[in-house]
């Protein structure tokens, strides 16, 4: 199960110098990749029972429609949102906050829909079983971690064709304006809410917004053999939802808008790729490594011979609240979107049986942030939106449309 990763395994470390070193060190890395990936699973396989390396089962609360109302014509703007004063909570902040109540959480998690045709809807929903979420307590949160020795921070460029054609890897998607984006179902996929909106207006790239799937082709080239190569087919997208807390309201506190910083889309056609399942951020994700693999705008550009590459990256996490999870794991623009997910075993007599190993989404990438800590001084971190509870009931709402389908994970 794990040879893969052994196997024919093309990457390159991004920032070696020289072409030499970079063979060099792609070898090392090569070995390394694999010693590390046969260290987890032996560390894993010493801890069989222990919940830390399991998926929870458990029951979520359920998302109902309540109305569904037409909004006035939509506006578009070419202006992004680059953060303003009070826009963003951050670990001091957060700490201080009090958790939201029923009324609040349903107002955040009501959303807006847009459609095809330019229109938009805004449903207001209601919440089942809702309880309240606990706080993470992270003021006294273990900080920056030491690098694993593994030298596993920092970026791998993938670039052979049947890595990137393939799962893992292939969940990652393109988007037309620049993001990155993961499937999460045959045809949704999930994305920042930035890449789409800036908080008051669409941006005027989402109107004709496509989504970009890895395929292997085969192209054909003159006086030569026919060669496989990864391209993108782009699939027009039908419809975007974003949470309401994503919006501003001039009447109301903005800080929390960084905490609904996702959005589904929802294709025109399915993309015949397999996807990765949503998931619900465990409790403690400091205690294992998050990954995520997007097309960051510095390293997956073309090479010289016009092959794709995506980007992957894996690290552990720095600190976290309950809507946030702050990390190390290098990433540039374009990577903001992309999912971030993690690797645990299923839980027993569960679907898939015991210990099988699962990926899933649990989180979007959001990009980088100055985030004021608990003693007031300022960060840096890339941050990342937790999936939780009430959010995996929103998306899976969006995704299915069916309660039943939603109850529980
Ligand atoms: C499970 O593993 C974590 C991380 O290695 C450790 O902190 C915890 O004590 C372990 N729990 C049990 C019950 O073995
Ligand atoms: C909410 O809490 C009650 C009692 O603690 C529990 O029975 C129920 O399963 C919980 N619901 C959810 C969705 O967690
Ligand atoms: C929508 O348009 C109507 C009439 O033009 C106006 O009265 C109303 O305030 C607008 N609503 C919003 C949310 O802009
Ligand atoms: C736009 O599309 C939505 C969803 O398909 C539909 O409900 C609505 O009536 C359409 N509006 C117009 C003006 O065509
Ligand atoms: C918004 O809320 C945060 C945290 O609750 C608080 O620190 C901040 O002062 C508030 N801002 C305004 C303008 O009310």
């Amino acid at each position: 199960m794990l040879n893969w990763a052994c196997h024919k395994f093309s990457l390159k470390w991004i920032g070696a110098p020289n072409r030499a070193l970079t063979m060099a060190l792609q070898h090392t890395l090569y070995f390394l990749l694999c010693v590390t990936v046969l260290a987890i699973s032996a560390v894993h396989g010493d801890n069989d029972n222990n919940k830390t390396y399991f998926w929870i089962e458990q029951s979520l609360p359920i998302l109902l429609e309540t109305n569904t109302m037409p909004l006035n014509s939509t506006s578009f703007s070419k202006q992004k949102r680059d953060g303003e004063p009070g826009d963003f909570c951050g670990i001091e902040c957060q700490s201080n906050q009090r958790p939201l109540d029923q009324t609040q959480q349903e107002r955040l998690l009501g959303y807006e829909t847009l459609h095809e045709n330019g229109t938009c809807t805004h449903t207001y929903i209601t919440l089942l079983d809702f309880n309240q979420t606990h706080v993470i307590d992270n003021t006294h949160g273990h900080t920056r971690r030491k690098r694993q020795v593994y030298g596993a921070d920092g970026r791998f460029v993938i670039s052979d064709s049947y890595f990137i054609t393939n799962y893992p890897f292939s969940t990652a998607v393109r988007l037309s304006t620049g993001c990155s984006g993961v499937l999460v179902s045959p045809k949704h996929v999930l994305t920042a809410a930035r890449c789409i909106h800036n908080g008051r207006d669409y941006l005027e790239d989402a109107k004709k917004l496509k989504v970009g799937v890895l395929q292997l082709k085969t192209k054909r080239r003159r006086g030569s053999r026919r060669q496989e190569q990864p391209v993108f087919r782009w699939t027009r997208v039908k419809e975007t939802k974003l949470p309401q807390g994503w919006i501003y309201k001039a009447s109301l506190n903005n800080s929390l808008s960084s905490d609904y910083n996702y959005a589904l889309l929802e294709l025109k056609r399915r993309t015949g790729q397999k996807y990765m399942d949503l998931g619900v951020a465990p409790d403690d994700t400091s205690k294992g490594r998050i990954h995520f693999s997007s097309f960051d705008t510095d390293k997956s550009h073309l090479d010289g011979r016009g092959k794709e590459k995506v980007v992957y990256r894996f690290c552990s996490v720095a600190k976290e609240s309950n809507d946030l999870i702050y990390q190390h794991c290098d990433a540039q623009t374009g990577a903001t979107g992309a999912g971030v997910y993690v690797r645990l075993r299923g839980e027993a007599g569960g679907e898939g049986g015991k210990g099988k190993w699962q990926r899933r989404v649990i989180g979007v990438y959001s990009g980088h942030q100055w985030v004021k800590a608990d003693n007031g001084e300022e960060r840096e971190y890339n941050v990342a939106v937790r999936i939780t509870p009430t959010k995996y009931a929103q998306i899976c709402h969006w995704i299915h449309g069916d309660p039943k389908l939603c109850k529980k994970i």
